[in-house]
């Protein structure tokens, strides 16, 4: 008898503490929809305690009307259960969050109340999104890979046979066959570069800085009048561990991009700061450098942007459209993370490098 006793109370006890550790919102309504309990997920989700959450109409948290009122009734009645996917909480102005939400009915003190469990789902469909566009980006380099190799291999013996030829030609006629060597070159150039970087990176400990001031120095010399730099660095990022010559080359190409996009009249900023629990790759990273490149010009062309790092993507009439897909490959090496923002006016390129791993999510 003791036994069942205390078989029991263990079940009361976690009973008891398990709603506390769930990560899914609970909220438990009365038959006037007011909120009888709340976990502390559902605080955390509704960004209110519980004090401030006890007794008030579910309807009274939300700016619009996502779970209709009817419906609640009807499960009142009814005990119909029902759940909805993508679900949009407006909480507040301009702070909406997207939910999966089950409701089902329970019985409390004898009288017909409603379970509700509310899950937050914007930021696993941010990451999805974010895992398809790097499997389709690689498809792409991969495709193009694979091409680049194949024109690669006969381009060399064409070029061979093309010196081999000049030698049995005139000297008037040997002009024909320069211009097969120079157009080869010119093609080995563009399938190098489609190639991508293919020597692993010697990483380093560095200090980010150093590299941008590199980089400052190659671009403020070059022809770019009418462009001024700002560089708002955070001097306290600790040091970070990369291949020199290829971060080098992977800023470059973005600072480039932006200097084009000015056309002589802007403002380019190299920004850095340390940035804490970031996604890279569905891997949890808990310290990161963040080196942002923003300039103030017309922006990514909007018919580009959903494929803006896919080899040979380009805005320009004369542009091969490899520098960000370079970039991307570079900093992919460094377990980093390229993305963008973009509207008229203002464009940043952000650069996540780890510093401080964590485990896997
Ligand atoms: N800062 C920016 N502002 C506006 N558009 C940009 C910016 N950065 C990139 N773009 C757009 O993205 C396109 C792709 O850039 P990417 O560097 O990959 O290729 P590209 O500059 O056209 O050619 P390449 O770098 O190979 O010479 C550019 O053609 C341009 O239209
Ligand atoms: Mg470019």
């Amino acid at each position: 008898m003791s036994d069942t006793k205390s078989v029991k109370q263990i079940k009361l006890a976690y009973q008891q503490r398990i709603p506390n550790q769930l990560v899914t919102a609970v909220l438990v309504l009365d038959q006037n929809l007011a909120i009888q309990y709340a976990n502390p997920a559902a605080e955390a989700l509704l960004i209110r305690s519980f004090n401030k959450l006890y007794n008030q109409p579910l309807a009274n948290l939300f700016i619009n009307d996502p779970i209709k009122q009817e419906r609640l009734n009807q499960l009142l009645l009814s005990g119909q259960e029902f759940s909805d996917s993508d679900v949009i909480l407006e909480l507040f102005v301009n702070y909406k969050i997207t939910i999966e939400l089950m409701a089902s009915a329970v019985t409390f003190e004898d009288l017909p109340h409603i379970l509700l469990e509310l899950k937050q789902i914007d930021q696993q469909k941010n990451i999805n999104a974010e895992a398809f566009q790097h499997q389709q980006w690689e498809s792409a380099r991969d495709l193009i890979r694979g091409l680049a190799h194949e024109i690669k291999n006969p381009l060399g013996g064409l070029r061979g046979a093309a010196q081999l030829l000049s030698k049995e030609l005139t000297q008037s006629q040997q002009e024909y066959t320069e211009m097969i060597i120079e157009q080869a070159d010119r093609l080995t150039n563009l399938v190098d570069r489609l190639l991508g970087p293919n020597q692993l990176p010697n990483m380093t400990q560095h200090n980010i800085h150093s590299v941008l001031e590199k980089i400052y120095n190659v671009v403020r010399f070059d022809n770019n009048e009418g462009i001024s730099f700002v560089r708002d660095y955070d001097p306290s990022l600790p040091e970070v561990t990369f291949d020199d010559d290829k971060l080098q080359q992977a800023l470059l190409n973005i600072v480039n991009n932006a200097i084009q996009a000015l056309e002589h009249n802007g403002t380019i900023t190299l920004k850095t700061r340390a940035a804490t629990n970031k996604t890279i790759n569905g891997k949890r990273i808990k310290l990161c450098a963040s080196i942002c490149i923003i300039d103030n010009g017309p922006g990514i062309p909007t018919k580009i942007r959903d494929t803006l790092f896919y080899p040979m993507v380009s805005g320009k009439t004369n542009g091969t459209g490899l520098g960000l897909s370079i970039s991307q490959t570079l900093i992919h090496q460094h377990g980093g993370k390229l993305s963008y923002s973009s509207k008229p006016g203002y464009t940043e390129f952000e650069i996540l490098l780890p510093i401080i791993n964590e485990a896997s999510l």
